[in-house]
């Protein structure tokens, strides 16, 4: 998977491409990243990216013709499958739209900032609009790096354990039951005999008793409920 990012500060990636997960996704040569400058496709001499609203109101709003540019010159180098506005407005992300999206070959992800892009950019330009939740964050940067962690950590050979990423929350549409490692006893506190048993079967309906327990509990909605 391919993923360009578009942005007015191409500096806070290097949090995203330099640790963790994707990093090591990249290192492998899994997944590729690009951060574009959006400033660099500007074309008056004062290398403006935005403008002042027509009809008034507060902010700036992104101009569409470095955007255009920008997204002319990736199209003209891949096959992309989809360009994504993050934006409050967008699709929440959730999941099932997080597997289809990781089958994707190349995506450009488009980070919106101050009072948001030209409308015409997203009638025209954009495929898919995504927001990471309902509330407002003052620029698409985190949002599109909460999307590549979740998209990345997907493909094959990302995670160590082929089968963690199935065992994650949602992916069965349960949350996860609760985990234990050492020490047995703490303060007291003890480990579930069930998990100490070397019963396979009992634990996995264990397993998926407390997953079920827990949705109930915490997201019934994701039961239909
Ligand atoms: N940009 C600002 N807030 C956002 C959000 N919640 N999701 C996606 N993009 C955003």
């Amino acid at each position: 998977m391919h993923i360009d990012i578009i942005t007015l500060f191409p500096e806070i990636f290097e949090i995203l491409i330099c640790h963790s997960i994707v990093k090591r996704a990249l290192e492998k040569g899994v997944a590729s990243i690009e951060v574009h400058n959006l400033r660099d496709y500007a074309t008056n001499r004062y290398k403006s990216v935005d403008d002042y609203p027509y009809g008034g109101g507060s902010g700036m709003v992104m101009m569409i013709e470095p955007i255009d540019r920008c997204i002319e010159a990736l199209r003209m180098k891949r096959n992309v499958d989809e360009v994504i506005y993050l934006t409050p407005d967008g699709e929440l992300l959730e999941q099932p739209m997080v597997n289809r999206l990781s089958m994707l070959e190349n995506i450009i992800l488009l980070c919106g900032h101050y009072k948001g892009v030209d409308e015409r950019v997203r009638e025209s330009l954009i495929t898919l609009e995504i927001s990471i939740g309902d509330y407002v964050l003052s620029g698409g940067e985190l949002p599109a790096m909460v999307f590549c962690d979740s998209v990345i950590r997907l493909l094959p050979g990302v995670l160590g354990d082929e089968t963690s990423a199935l065992s994650d929350s949602f992916q069965d549409g349960l949350l996860a039951p609760p985990v234990y490692t050492r020490p047995s006893t703490y303060k007291g506190m003890t480990v579930p005999d069930v998990l100490l048993s070397g019963n396979e079967k009992e634990i996995a309906r264990w397993n998926y008793e407390q997953a079920l327990e827990r949705t109930v509990k915490k997201r019934p909605r994701l039961l239909g409920s």
